[in-house]
């Protein structure tokens, strides 16, 4: 058996898909936290979470940061995708290693390489750079896409029986964000994890029309999945405030996918948590109210 470090952690995008899941296993396991939020109003279940500790910072703002790390040996290191993103990342390196953190938690992303085509995989892997450099022990958690990420087709999968991207017919390993949010937990708590890279996939790779068999199944009625030229989804996600460099990430990264580069399964998961990855027909069984 492994004996569990005794934990002084911070959390970054505790208010965010993943971090909020990591914030709910850690406490679930009695693992106390802090968590840094940018405002005590948006983090409200956050705080009435067990061993929960909020700390009000930005990525953006140096000092805020240097309070959030006083004392902290172990940090998870997570925004979404901007603009900004690479340099707030930066940022929280640089003072996480003056603040004498031991050790870097970073949610990457599969595939993540300077020299990609796809932005978020260059700021990705810049970041991780950064961390290697700065003499921080790290782990780094390169998950696949979340199938949480399907969540943003819940409108016309209700309403329409169908959801479009550009994925065409390319498998993707796409990851349940509990799993990642598990590894992030064994990375954090457990020793074994240092310098560690963890590509994060499911179990198996599907196209995005298997997905939507399985949406059929589970939901009962039928789900279409309709492929979309890339100019037609880009304005889709500018109609709905996506801003123009994040819809341009997100074509980037759904051409990644469509050339079939996001396909490989990876047994990360179950070698760190010790259970399989959950499957896509559970992630549909278990948000299918969601989708209902
Ligand atoms: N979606 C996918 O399929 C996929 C796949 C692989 C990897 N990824 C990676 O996953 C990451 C996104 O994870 P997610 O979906 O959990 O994110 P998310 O739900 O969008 O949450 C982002 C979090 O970052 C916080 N944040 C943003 N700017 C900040 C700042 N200046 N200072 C402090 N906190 C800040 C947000 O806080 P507020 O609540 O204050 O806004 C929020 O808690 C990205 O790096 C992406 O590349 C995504």
């Amino acid at each position: 058996m492994t004996q569990s470090i005794s934990p002084s952690i911070l959390i970054t995008g505790a208010t965010g898909t993943i971090g909020s899941e990591l914030a709910t296993q850690l406490s679930a396991k009695g693992i106390p936290f802090r968590a840094l939020v940018r405002s005590l109003e948006n983090a409200e279940k956050l705080a009435q979470l067990d061993g929960a500790e909020l700390v009000v910072g930005d990525l953006n703002d140096p000092e805020s940061l240097v309070r959030a790390l006083d004392g902290i040996e172990r940090a998870f290191l997570l925004t979404n995708s901007s603009e900004q993103a690479e340099t707030l990342q930066m940022n929280f390196v640089a003072v996480a290693q003056q603040a004498g953190v031991k050790h870097i938690v970073k949610l990457s992303q599969f595939a993540a390489d300077l020299h990609s085509p796809v932005r978020f995989l260059r700021y990705h892997a810049a970041v991780e750079q950064k961390i290697r450099e700065s003499g921080l022990s790290f782990t780094f958690l390169r998950p696949n896409l979340f199938m949480q990420a399907l969540l943003g087709f819940r409108d016309p999968i209700v309403n329409q029986g169908k959801f479009f991207a550009t994925a065409g017919d390319a498998r993707i390993s796409a990851v349940d964000i509990r799993d990642i949010a598990a590894v992030a937990v064994e990375a954090l708590t457990m020793p074994g994890h240092v310098g560690k890279t963890y590509d994060l996939t499911g179990p198996e790779a599907l196209t995005h029309q298997q997905m939507a068999a399985h949406f059929s199944d589970i939901l009962g009625r039928p789900v279409l999945y309709i492929d979309v030229p890339p100019a037609h989804l880009r304005q889709a996600l500018l109609s709905v405030g996506f801003p123009e460099w994040q819809a341009d990430g997100l074509i980037e990264d759904y051409a990644h996918y469509a050339r079939g580069e996001a396909s490989a399964v990876s047994s990360a998961i179950q070698e760190v948590t010790g259970k399989p990855a959950r499957d896509f027909k559970s992630f549909v069984r278990d948000y299918a109210l969601v989708f209902s």
